[in-house]
């Protein structure tokens, strides 16, 4: 279902093709996990909605997440030439070329939340979401990206090479988790979930998301160039301030069991209903890519 409503947002039929098009499009459609979109449909099940209703916001939480991955992988950022096991979007299209499609992706993503919201269903997602929650939805989505990027900034910043346990833990937190909370958040906001069952959603995200970003730091250590799609050994290379740079591998493996044992526990006002988020987050042990 993501797939194909990816695909079908950026078909754009009867619109000539333009490079701008065909870059925004490249990033997007490569072979991503889909990590966000998925806890969104999951999200959006826990609290007993349709996931048909959570498909815009789906859409949108990747290609928000695409934009960031564009301009994460410029020169002026990581430098990096290789991304979904393919040429990064620079190397591709250029660099101009490129930041414009990440501004793109970003521009479109709300777009897509609030297309038509209220009125027929669009016709590159199957429903259309009610003006008001595409408003609470959207204010999600902004709130997240702009911790994404204000964690980008710090990442780049380095924190002038000496940062505290803390400092480590926040840079990664609003880097990676800000948009891993709205994705499950904006699944429980299409069904209209209570106030309890957001605040579980956000638990588990932000214990999730930094989980996740460590395990990401831990693959540039010791993972593969094949499994991952990205180049490895870059984040010494860069000299990134990340957890098993700080910590240390070992360190950084026990943070990981406790937090996805805690996100599981953030699990339990959902009981028997969130089932895929907790096998979501258990599966973390195995992430190789
Ligand atoms: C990569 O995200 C950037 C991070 C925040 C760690 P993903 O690991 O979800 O990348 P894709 O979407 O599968 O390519
Ligand atoms: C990226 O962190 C976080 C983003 C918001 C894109 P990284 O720089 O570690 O992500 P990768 O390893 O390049 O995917
Ligand atoms: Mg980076
Ligand atoms: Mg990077
Ligand atoms: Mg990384």
């Amino acid at each position: 279902m993501i797939e194909k409503s990816l695909a079908d947002a950026v078909a754009f039929p009867g619109i000539p093709e333009t490079t701008l098009i065909r870059a925004m499009r490249y990033t997007l459609l490569l072979p991503g996990k889909r990590l966000r979109p998925l806890l969104t449909l999951l999200a959006c099940e826990a609290c007993g909605g349709s996931v048909d209703d959570a498909l815009p916001a789906a859409c949108a939480v990747e290609m928000v997440h695409a934009f960031s991955l564009i301009h994460d992988d410029l020169p002026c950022m990581d430098d990096d030439d290789l991304r979904r096991g393919k040429a990064t979007n620079h190397v591709v299209f250029g660099e101009a070329q490129a930041l414009l499609a990440g501004d793109a992706l970003l521009s479109f993503a709300f777009e897509v939340l609030s297309h038509d919201a209220g009125s027929k269903p669009a016709p590159q997602v199957q429903k259309n979401l009610s003006p008001e929650i595409a408003l609470v939805c959207t204010r999600e989505l902004a709130m997240a990206t702009m911790s994404m990027i204000e964690g980008q900034s710090l990442d780049m910043e380095g924190f002038g090479g000496h940062p505290s346990p803390e400092q480590i833990e926040g840079m990664e937190r609003q880097k990676t988790g800000a948009l891993i909370v709205a994705s499950l958040r904006m699944g429980g906001i299409v069904t209209g979930a209570s106030e309890e069952q957001l605040a579980a959603l956000s638990e588990y995200g932000w214990r999730l998301g930094l989980a996740f970003q460590i395990l990401d730091d831990l693959l540039d250590v010791e993972g593969s160039e094949k499994e991952t799609g990205k180049r490895v050994g870059k984040d010494v290379e860069k000299g990134k301030r990340t957890s098993p740079s700080i910590f240390g591998v070992e360190q950084s493996r026990k943070r990981i069991e406790q937090l996805i044992a805690q996100a599981c526990d953030s699990m339990k006002p959902f009981e028997k209903c969130a089932g895929a988020l907790i096998s979501l987050a258990e599966s973390m042990r195995e992430k190789r890519r």
